[in-house]
């Protein structure tokens, strides 16, 4: 289990963003900075509509936002929902998938630190030119797509998706969220790891919920919180969903099965302001994120 009253992410996790603290928490400055947000879930559970949801949700609390597509398996990003363009492939930026594989070897072959951003440091500004499309302070970076079918090995698009999170320094009024691949083989070594917290997105599924499951029973060697948010609900699939998760002091948040939301996924239309308020889920992540879990 999270050791009580030490902020997970925070003592061991140096990615810029976190004070690198140690002991118990004794005080709270640490509340309020920056944050690395993790979306994971089960394909098609809502992970890029509940990552736009909170991006915007951030826009409106005056913060700028860096949304990290890092779901390569999935062709279109997120950018539809957010109303940006399309940014370059960031792999491009570092010459593509070959060299990434070459550097990232050599960086472990070197025994470098797993903290040490090898491939460089970024802020929402320096993010380089092409890669990083920006639409009223959300800016999209998109890590790469895995186009050849033949290509079954992403390690190097998630390696450099960890580095450009690990990287990129947020100032206190940025947040960072990834709209992380789905599924949870890569949880404990890989993007939670340079992020604050995991929001799971669990839908009115058998799949989302053993992967709900599956995530509660890992999250004791998994150094970041845990959390739920329902998403697609109606009145019996939410008590359904409430009753069958057996860690419920995870979900800490709902998004009901919306025909706004659905109308902007099937039409590939920008979310209106009119969208679900997504105000009591980041309230709650910002107050909790450095509780254990
Ligand atoms: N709360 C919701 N209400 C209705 N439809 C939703 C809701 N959340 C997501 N959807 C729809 O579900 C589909 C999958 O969502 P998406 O965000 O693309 O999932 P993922 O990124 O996990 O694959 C899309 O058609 C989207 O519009
Ligand atoms: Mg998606």
């Amino acid at each position: 289990m999270l050791q009580p009253g030490l902020p997970p992410g925070r003592a061991e996790n140096e990615n810029g963003s976190s004070g690198g603290r140690n002991g118990p928490d004794t005080d709270s400055s640490w509340r309020g900075q920056a944050m690395k947000l993790m979306v994971s879930g089960k394909g098609g559970s809502g992970k890029s509509t509940v990552a736009a949801l909170l991006a915007k949700q951030y826009v409106k609390d005056k913060k700028r936002v860096v949304v990290v597509d890092a779901d390569v398996s999935t062709v279109l990003g997120p950018h539809r929902l957010l109303g940006t363009e399309i940014p370059d492939d960031l792999i491009g930026y570092f010459s593509g998938e070959k060299i990434v594989r070459e550097k990232l070897k050599a960086s472990r072959q070197a025994d470098t630190p797993q903290d040490a951003p090898v491939f460089g440091t970024w802020t929402y500004d320096t993010v380089p030119a092409g890669y990083g499309s920006i639409k009223d302070g959300i800016q999209l970076v998109t890590i790469g797509k895995l186009r050849d079918a033949t290509i079954s090995c992403k390690s190097p698009w998630m390696g450099l998706a960890r580095q450009f999170i690990l990287g990129m320094h947020l100032a206190e009024n940025e947040r960072l969220i990834v709209d992380a691949e789905a599924g949870i083989e890569h949880f404990g070594r890989g993007i939670d790891s340079v992020c604050d917290v995991n929001l799971m997105v669990v839908d009115p599924t058998y799949e989302s919920i053993r992967l709900a499951e599956r995530a509660s029973e890992m999250a004791g060697n998994v150094k970041i919180p845990l959390y739920f948010v329902l998403n697609k609900t109606n009145e019996r699939t939410s008590k359904t969903l409430r009753h069958v998760i057996t860690d419920k002091s995870r979900i800490i948040g709902e998004i009901p099965h919306d025909p706004v939301l659905l109308g902007a996924g099937l039409g590939g239309r920008a979310l209106p302001d009119s969208c679900p308020p997504a105000a009591a889920i980041l309230k709650i992540l910002e107050e909790r994120r450095g509780v254990p879990s």
